[in-house]
């Protein structure tokens, strides 16, 4: 994928990996972003001043309609869709009350809004050059962590999307990008980050260089080895992810 001269949206790139991408893409690319904080999304903007932004809630279906309007509106030129934007609950699935909501939530948000946006914006891209689109997922899509009981779950059912679209879709003209992170230290972990966790930056130059490369499925870092021991010894995968802290 050229790095270069692309109108790129990534939605959730307010915070994290989507602002640090925001960030190192800037330079040569038009960026957009969304979110649903206007202090993160204004923050941002004072990182980055060329990028553009949308305040929305990706949980909600019109809002999701919302965006492509915006984008369909004033940025018809966009060819690239960066699905980023997710949330978790760290909890346990037996003792807590509001884990129906929750799921409903995460369900939303992790699952639907990706499979949504790419449903309301493949047409649009298609009509720009190169379209891609791209979603970030986790290592977790191999092996659960029990601390992540909605999460790791709604993941798991983007990534099996992700691979059938992309296997129908072969030869299509656009392409379709999955990109596996390890935990990375971003405010997702409210500032008590896993020691495993990568800085933000290594994770985005990872995952640029992998699009460079025009690879399609991305691994980063230590979910290479994850994928190959949970093919291997599965339960051996289960058993280290859930005892990584
Ligand atoms: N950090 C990790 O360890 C890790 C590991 C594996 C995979 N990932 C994946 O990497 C991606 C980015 O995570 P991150 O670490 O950068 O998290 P982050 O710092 O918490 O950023 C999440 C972004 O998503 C936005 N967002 C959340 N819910 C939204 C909604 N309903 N509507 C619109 N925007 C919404 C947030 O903005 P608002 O809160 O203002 O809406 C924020 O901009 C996620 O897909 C995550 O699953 C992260």
């Amino acid at each position: 994928m050229d790095l270069k001269g692309n109108t790129i949206l990534i939605t959730g790139g307010s915070s994290g990996i989507g602002l640090e991408l925001a960030k190192r893409l800037a330079e040569h690319n038009k960026i957009l972003i969304c979110g649903r904080s206007s202090e993160k999304l204004q923050s941002a903007k004072y990182a980055v001043p060329s990028i553009e932004y949308l305040q929305c809630d990706l949980a909600l279906k019109n809002e999701r309609e919302k965006l492509f309007e915006w984008i369909k509106s004033e940025h018809s030129d966009t060819n690239v869709l960066v699905n980023n934007a997710a949330i978790t609950h760290n909890t346990n699935f037996v003792d807590d009350p509001e884990i129906t909501e929750k799921a409903e939530l995460e369900i939303a948000i992790n699952y639907l809004a990706p499979v949504h946006l790419s449903k309301l914006f493949l047409p649009l891209l298609e009509k720009n050059k190169s379209p891609k689109l791209i979603y970030i997922t986790t290592g977790l899509v191999y092996t659960p962590k029990v601390a992540y009981p909605i999460y790791c779950s709604t993941k798991a059912a983007l990534h099996s999307f992700i691979t059938g679209f992309r296997f129908k879709n072969t030869n299509a003209k656009y392409g379709i990008i999955e990109v596996l992170m390890p935990a990375v230290d971003t405010p997702w972990h409210n500032g008590n980050p896993p020691k495993i966790a990568i800085p933000v930056e290594q994770a985005v130059q990872e995952m640029l260089s992998g699009l460079n490369k025009g690879n399609r499925e991305i691994k980063i870092a230590s979910v290479k080895k994850l994928y190959k021991i949970s093919r291997l010894a599965p339960k051996l995968a289960l058993k280290l992810i859930n005892r990584l802290d």
